[in-house]
């Protein structure tokens, strides 16, 4: 499927997909929308619950379609700045190219002198944990999210697929039971996506959902626990 390079309301790029008219990020501002509903509402609300406050050494995340490392970036900075051990597996079935690689600009607008580990998350090999820098590893895994089969490995889920109206596989109960399965007892998921049938699909898979206040541009988004 063809993706194009556009820039988004923050200034920082995302990839558009003409034929589904479909984004990785949000319009309103991708960097805006990564650091609102994955690092905000997911590692630190996760981070800063009565269940656990301080007493997590580390904490394991699974991305739910790595793509550009738009998360994975961001949550290695907080992870630098803040000094927490983190475990990042990102799957992702369709890498982007090279090319697209060098047209992103997230560590220009992100953050300064971060483009080297930008590039590391890109460059170190799939499919084995990797040292991106002391406090940060990360495992990139080629293959479907339907091939998921890990059982309590995971704090917090960054569920960031392409939506219910073009993927809707992908919001299923089956899909959000392996979901379940893979996160750790009060572990939580987080997504930008509220849509009723997807909600539904998580309760039925035995998620608690909250609805919360989107990012700028989107009224809500949800976050679901594993209690
Ligand atoms: C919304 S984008 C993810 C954006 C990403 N989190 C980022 O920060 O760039 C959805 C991603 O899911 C990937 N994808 C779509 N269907 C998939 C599947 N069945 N299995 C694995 N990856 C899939 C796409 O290639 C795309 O990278």
């Amino acid at each position: 499927m063809k993706r194009q390079i556009i820039t988004t309301d923050d200034g920082s790029k995302t990839i558009h997909i003409p034929e589904w008219n479909e984004q990785y990020h949000s319009k309103h501002g991708a960097i805006q929308e990564a650091n609102y509903v994955y690092l905000d509402k997911g590692l630190i609300g996760f981070l800063s619950s009565d269940k656990h406050q301080g007493s997590i050494p580390n904490v394991s995340i699974l991305e739910i379609g790595f793509g550009t490392g738009l998360n994975a970036f961001l949550t290695l900075l907080y992870a630098e700045k803040h000094q927490l051990a983190i475990k990042y597996v990102g799957v992702e079935a369709y890498p982007i190219t090279a090319e697209e690689l060098q047209s992103l600009n997230y560590s220009e607008v992100a953050s300064d002198n971060t483009s080297e580990l930008f590039n590391t998350i890109h460059s170190v090999p799939w499919e084995t944990f990797e040292t991106i820098c002391e406090v940060f590893q990360l495992k990139k895994q080629k293959k479907s999210f339907l091939e998921i089969d890990a059982i309590a490995e995971f704090d917090v889920i960054y569920f960031d697929a392409f939506g219910p109206r073009v993927q809707p596989e992908l919001w299923t109960e089956a899909v959000f039971k392996t979901m379940y399965t893979a996160l750790k007892t009060n572990g939580v998921l987080v997504t930008y996506c509220v849509q009723g049938h997807a909600r539904r699909a998580m309760i039925s898979a035995g998620f608690t959902v909250e609805k919360l206040e989107g990012p700028p541009g989107k009224r809500h988004m949800l976050r679901a626990h594993k209690e």
